[in-house]
């Protein structure tokens, strides 16, 4: 019976090679080698032929369980490998949610834009509109329609970026302006919005208008070579000094507190006739005179005035018939008031542990 043997121990060391087979290259190898068509099964299988006819049925039988004992083997060896692999991958994936999570950053309204709201606010809650202009503005709407002479010095290249390269002024005239014709510049002031919404809309007019303006200043301390100015405008039948005053009273009071006085110092503006700067009494001292408001009692915040008739000329108004005023504060300025900052630079850098402060 040595055939029954041989099949004995090809099932021991079947049983043995998937056993220790680590890879499933290797488990293959192993079916190949026993089960396939020049495997050891097979060989013992040919060899049937020669024993006697009436032992081949046991042979047989003994063949088929020893093939059918090495298939489940394998099959069990595989589907074992197969659990490993998926638990080594659901080891390799796990996540552990009592981790700390990675906070996303938040972003934080700017300062300026916060004080800019504000302003807004105040303005609307007592009917203005908010305007908007172009940064980049013609010599004429920032200077020329603003009654600024042709040789202001505010119009040298050394106090306004200039656009284009040509020497400022020289395509500066209004008929010129009519054709689309005037020097380019990075608008030094809001006050062309002035002139844009005069030449867009009708009186009455009441209306403010933030925006970016831009000086060649070295940045420092207390200068930004761009910065942001609110502007604004009234523009109706009857209007006085004592409605600018009014305004820009409440104005202030909503800004810095209702126990606040203001100054209205004389000042020139070429646009404006009378002009004045106008001064919030200092917030340290009261009035009383300290380091911060240069031991003066008082603090600078608007420049102000009543609009110069030729500008309601320069815009096709009738200055018989309307006036106005017009103001604009410096938003940068205000935001240093208000928080006491010893470096403007601090709003150009996007520094969220300075802007998230506010
Ligand atoms: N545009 C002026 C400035 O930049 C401020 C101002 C605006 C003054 C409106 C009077 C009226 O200094």
């Amino acid at each position: 019976m040595s055939l029954i043997e041989d099949l004995e121990q090809l099932e021991v060391r079947a049983r043995e090679r998937i056993a220790s087979a680590a890879t499933q290259d290797k488990l293959e190898e192993a079916r190949v080698a026993l089960l396939g068509r020049k495997g050891e099964l097979t060989g013992l299988m040919r060899m049937m032929g020669k024993i006697a006819p009436e032992e081949r049925p046991q042979v047989g039988r003994r063949a088929n369980e020893v093939r059918a004992a090495v298939e489940s083997l394998l099959g069990e060896r595989i589907d074992e490998m197969r659990r490993e692999a998926q638990k080594h991958r659901l080891a390799a994936e796990a996540i552990d949610v009592t981790l700390p999570g990675v906070r996303p950053l938040i972003g934080h309204q700017h300062l300026i834009s916060q004080i800019i709201e504000e302003i807004e606010d105040v303005f609307c809650g007592i009917g203005y509109t908010v305007e908007s202009g172009p940064q980049v503005e013609t010599s004429y709407n920032n200077f020329t329609a603003l009654n600024a002479p042709m040789d202001h010095p505010s119009r040298s290249a050394r106090d306004t970026f200039y656009v284009v390269d040509n020497a400022p002024g020289t395509v500066d005239h209004p008929e010129a302006h009519a054709h689309g014709e005037s020097d380019l510049l990075l608008r030094t002031q809001t006050s062309g919005v002035q002139i844009r919404t005069m030449l867009s809309q009708r009186p009455p007019i009441y209306m403010v208008a933030p925006g970016r303006v831009f000086r060649p200043d070295t940045a420092d301390a207390s200068h930004l070579p761009q910065f942001n100015q609110v502007e604004g405008l009234v523009v109706d039948h009857g209007i006085t000094f004592g409605d600018l005053k009014g305004t820009l009273d409440h104005f202030v009071r909503a800004m810095f507190g209702e126990d606040r006085r203001t100054r209205y110092r004389p000042h020139f503006f070429p646009f404006t006739e009378p002009s004045c700067e106008i001064d919030v009494s200092c917030g340290v001292c009261h009035g009383e005179g300290c380091s911060f408001c240069k031991h003066s009692g008082w603090i600078e915040i608007l420049g102000a005035g009543m609009v110069d008739p030729n500008v309601l000329v320069n815009c096709g108004i009738d200055p018989e018939e309307y006036s106005g005023f017009a103001f604009g504060a410096g938003v940068e300025r205000i935001a240093a008031l208000r928080y006491d900052l010893p470096d403007l630079r601090a709003l150009m850098t996007g520094d969220m542990r300075f802007l998230a402060q506010f």
